[in-house]
């Protein structure tokens, strides 16, 4: 068997990504209460808010709220998605510990998603990096449709690397590659994955990956072979992003974390937390987890 990281960092993205797509607003009270559960079930860093457009998003327009309910669980880093300026200054006051500049590698995406073309969104990024370094926040670099587009198909790896580069030149501590449609496949990830990994520190190096087409654990598995060892994922499986039609969530955190036990890579998370927390929101939403191993461990504690 490959050489695999003994022990990963998972991100948990569920009250961002997760739910960002809810036609229903899910009331700051939920929220806080879900990122709280996360906190206590041991995740070293939670994507907690986006600092976007109401108008775009209106979901996460309540995030100034989460962030400043919420209990920060020491050792924790609270994420906020901060496309520009104004977003920063929001997530500053908010005291997020990391901000997040979200670009593509599709310039079709970058239209739809952030209204502007890759070069442009960069130089908007220069204003946010070089705040986030001024304040002592970190820096992570989301690069988006890095295995296919829902609007131009294709996108070939070094489109990736490019943004990579660009991304590791504003000074990010952290890059995540993101398959925001859940198109791709396992080789297809090894490929991109490798090559990313010419262009900024592995070790560094994020898996982002949604399960449209059910490969999102196979996809961190052929992750974990070329040495990735920071993946995302959403409690329950929700998700979906807006400007990505057809998109389900994230991979769900419960199915990776039963992966790396059975693996026994090291997390840090306590999994039957995370069971509770995925029941939770999924009850509040009025519909069942998406995770398999979520709803398996927690019917096998009510037979
Ligand atoms: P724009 O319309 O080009 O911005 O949007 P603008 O600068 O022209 O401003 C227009 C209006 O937006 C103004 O308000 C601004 O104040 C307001 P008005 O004067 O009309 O009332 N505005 C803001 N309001 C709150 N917070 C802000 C902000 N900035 C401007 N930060 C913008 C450009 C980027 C703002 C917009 O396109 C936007 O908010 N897009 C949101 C995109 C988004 O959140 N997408 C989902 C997250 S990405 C994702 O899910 C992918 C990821 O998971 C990885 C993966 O899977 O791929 C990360
Ligand atoms: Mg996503």
């Amino acid at each position: 068997m490959a050489n695999l990281p003994k022990q990963v960092k998972i991100v948990e993205v569920g009250p961002r990504d997760g739910l960002q797509n809810e036609k229903e607003s899910v009331p700051a009270e939920i929220k806080t209460e879900l990122v709280n559960r996360l906190s206590g079930a041991g995740f070293r860093n939670i994507e907690a808010a986006a600092f976007v457009s109401p108008k775009w998003v209106p979901q996460m327009a309540t995030s100034a709220d989460v962030m400043a309910a919420i209990v920060r669980r020491p050792g924790t880093i609270y994420s906020a998605l901060t496309p520009n300026m104004q977003g920063f200054d929001a997530a500053l006051a908010a005291r997020a510990d990391e901000v997040v500049i979200f670009g593509s590698a599709s310039e079709a995406f970058s239209q739809k998603n952030i209204n502007c073309s890759i070069a442009e969104s960069i130089a908007r990024f220069e204003g946010v990096a070089q705040a986030a370094k001024q304040h002592g926040l970190r820096l992570r670099g989301s690069i988006s449709c890095a295995f296919g587009c829902p609007y131009q198909g294709d996108v070939a790896p070094e489109s990736v690397a490019d943004v990579v580069r660009r991304m590791r030149d504003l000074g990010c501590d952290e890059i995540d590659i993101a398959d925001t449609i859940g198109v791709a496949t396992a080789r297809q990830t090894q490929t991109v994955m490798e090559r990313a990994a010419r262009e900024f520190q592995i070790d560094a190096l994020a898996g982002h990956f949604h399960d449209t087409y059910g490969q999102a654990l196979a996809n961190i598995y052929a992750s974990l072979e070329v040495g990735i060892s920071i993946y995302h994922s959403s409690v329950a499986g929700l998700g979906g992003c807006p400007y990505a039609k057809g998109a389900t969530g994230n991979i769900a955190t419960e199915d990776v974390l039963y992966l790396m036990q059975g693996l026994g890579i090291e997390t840090g998370i306590d999994l039957d937390i995370v069971v509770d927390a995925g029941q939770f929101i999924s009850q509040f939403l009025g519909r069942k987890s998406a995770s398999r191993a979520g709803n398996a461990l927690a019917a096998k504690r009510t037979s």
